[in-house]
């Protein structure tokens, strides 16, 4: 199987490839076209600092390779775009083997038609020279990120929606890696709080070793379901007596946060029992972290972060002794609670610990959360108090909406849950049964592999493939299907080029200047977008850009190969080029599905 891990130490960052090279060139001559007295200053002047000469990709339904608008200019150049353009298309020289073939103007736009010949040496020279290194930048060379990823709580099962932290996360991870930037996953385990003095204190109560021995979580998660079953039948905290199991359930919190060596033991247990889990689900999704620290790490370290609030005067004392940091100033109506009014910190607290912490030891550029949509409040306020602390790193908020089944909502409360374990267990058998039916010359052996790595694909891609922010609704038919827009397409569009490799048997050589037809040249600019894609989607914390451009290329592939013919092609250099051609495919595929967290297999 080739795997794609994450621990691709071995990044080698290059950049300028052909597409940029050849902006480059083609901006320069455009340049030069707009006359002697054209400057870019001059321009920033006039039309703000950011203005470039941008060359951009039309749409589908207009010809050109490249274009560039010229309605900004029309204000200095005190003419109509249509003439910039008109000027433009027939001043520009043409030279012989550059990379323009020739110029138009399209209603105020510049369109290029790109040198074919020239265009296709320089793409297949990059192919060879970066091999798989092509795609990767230098953007964020010298640069950290954190990202904060996964995070599951302990002793609750780890559902769907963690999932997608895990995966978008380590989506975003190995596209960060990809453009050469040092990163740091840190699994920031739910693994302290008040919630835990309800579990010390059910487990006393109720707990069986035996069981949670053979189920650990199953039993864990019943033991906290019945603590509130029970606690709202013992009646409820109307603000005058405290609802006695409230105060037994206290208390635990409070001996744990004091280090009793019983309840820390009890504790620890539980934290060991729930990683375990978690280890199972993170080695089959095969993500990796540098770091597990959770938030019990940052317990003793929530009250330099309170007597930070006090001295610089941004917190305020409550008359009930609880502290908050009012944020109606700044545009946020609902305050920070740092602490309640029995002293116990809240995850706010150790939210900020974290931020410290991490300001401090890594000395990020920037820092990632990649948590759901429902937890904007907290991070807008934890963000706010940071920058009011005068702190100067970027924090952002990465994220994403619910996961909900074909047959309704998923609850994570009381009861109705989705284990991921289960999930992906019948996800498993369905890729087996779909294999079964197509395959049924394929070895028991070989189906369980690719029905593993399909499974895996498939749930991954599912969440990946759309805007995060969007929910995703979970359906196994859907996403296994070898038709629709899923990870098993693209895998088996990958494994069918390397099947056809295999057929032809051949060492390849290339001629470039061999590939004119419009199937051929499409999919060559495709391909030569895979860098920008790649800057394109770390940019904006997006994975679905990688996504949406692998289901792009994968049907430009699929339009190629309908029409030409490429074991068949006439004379032995065509077909080698076309094979060149379709294997430099494959490899994008490949390093696109990689930066997925997604693995090809070379047979299915
Ligand atoms: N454990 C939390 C939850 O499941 C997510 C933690 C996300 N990360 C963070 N730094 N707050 O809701």
């Amino acid at each position: 199987m080739e795997k794609n891990t994450n621990s691709q130490s071995t990044i080698q960052p290059v950049e300028n490839y052909a597409i940029e090279r050849a902006k480059q060139n083609i901006r320069d001559k455009i340049i030069t076209g707009l006359g002697k007295d054209f400057t870019i200053e001059k321009a920033r002047k006039v039309l703000g600092e950011n203005f470039d000469i941008e060359l951009r990709i039309p749409p589908p339904n207009i010809e050109g390779h490249l274009s560039f608008p010229c309605f900004p200019l029309a204000k200095i150049l005190r003419k109509s775009p249509m003439i910039i353009a008109k000027e433009l298309a027939d001043t520009i020289p043409i030279e012989k083997d550059g990379y323009i073939d020739h110029l138009k103007e399209v209603k105020g736009f510049l369109n290029i038609f790109l040198n074919r010949e020239r265009f296709n040496r320089e793409i297949f020279m990059d192919f060879e020279k970066y091999g798989d290194d092509y795609g990767n930048s230098m953007e964020g060379k010298g640069k950290t990120v954190v990202i904060d990823l996964s995070s599951p709580n302990v002793a609750k099962p780890f559902s769907v929606g963690n999932v997608r932290s895990t995966t978008i996360g380590d989506s975003i991870s190995r596209i960060y890696k990809a453009l050469g930037w040092n990163v740091i996953n840190d699994n920031h385990l739910g693994d302290w709080g008040t919630q835990f003095g309800k579990l010390l204190y059910a487990y006393e109560v109720w707990g069986d070793n035996e069981k949670i021995g053979k189920d650990p979580i199953n039993e864990l998660l019943k033991l906290y379901v019945r603590f509130h079953n029970e606690m709202e039948g013992k009646g409820s905290d109307d603000g005058e007596s405290e609802n006695p199991m409230l105060t037994e359930a206290r208390k635990r919190f409070k001996l744990l946060e004091d280090k009793d060596p019983e309840m820390t033991r009890i504790w620890s247990w539980f934290v060991d029992l729930s990683m375990r889990e978690f280890n199972k689900i993170y080695d089959r999704l095969d993500v990796k972290f540098d770091y597990n620290f959770g938030e019990s790490f940052y317990s003793d370290k929530t009250d330099e972060v309170i007597d930070l609030l006090e001295e610089s005067g941004i917190a305020t004392r409550e008359e009930d002794g609880s502290l908050v940091v009012p944020l109606d100033k700044e545009g946020i109506s609902t305050p920070a609670l740092i602490q309640k009014k029995d002293g116990a910190t809240l995850y706010a607290t150790r939210e900020l610990a974290t931020i410290i912490y991490r300001i401090r030891r890594f000395q990020p550029d920037l820092i990632i959360y990649v948590v759901g949509s429902e937890q904007k409040l907290h991070f807008n306020q934890c963000f706010k108090v940071m920058e009011m602390l005068g702190f100067k790193t970027r924090c952002a908020h990465v994220d994403f909406g619910l996961v909900s089944l074909k047959e309704g909502k998923m609850s994570a409360r009381k009861g109705r849950v989705v284990f991921f374990d289960r999930v992906m267990a019948e996800g498993f058998q369905k890729a087996l049964e779909i294999l079964k039916e197509k395959r049924p010359d394929l070895p028991e052996e070989e189906k369980i592999e690719i029905a593993r790595v399909v499974s895996v694909g498939a749930i991954k891609f599912n969440d990946l493939a759309q805007n995060r922010v969007k929910n995703v609704v979970f359906d196994w038919d859907n996403m296994l299907s070898f038709e629709g827009d899923t990870a098993p397409y693209l895998q088996y569009s990958y494994a069918r080029v390397q099947s056809i490799l295999r057929k032809a048997d051949v060492e390849i050589e290339i001629y470039p200047e061999l590939l004119k037809e419009n199937e051929e040249f499409d999919l060559i600019r495709k391909l030569s977008r895979f860098p920008e894609t790649i800057k394109e989607a770390g940019n904006n914390f997006a994975p679905h850009i990688i996504a949406q451009y692998l289901l792009e290329i994968a049907r430009a592939f699929s339009v190629f190969y309908g029409k030409i013919p490429v074991l068949k092609a006439p004379g032995k250099k065509l077909m080698m080029s076309r094979l060149a051609l379709i294997r430099a495919y494959a490899d994008v595929i490949k390093r696109s599905l990689s930066l997925l967290g997604i693995d090809t297999l070379s047979r299915m």
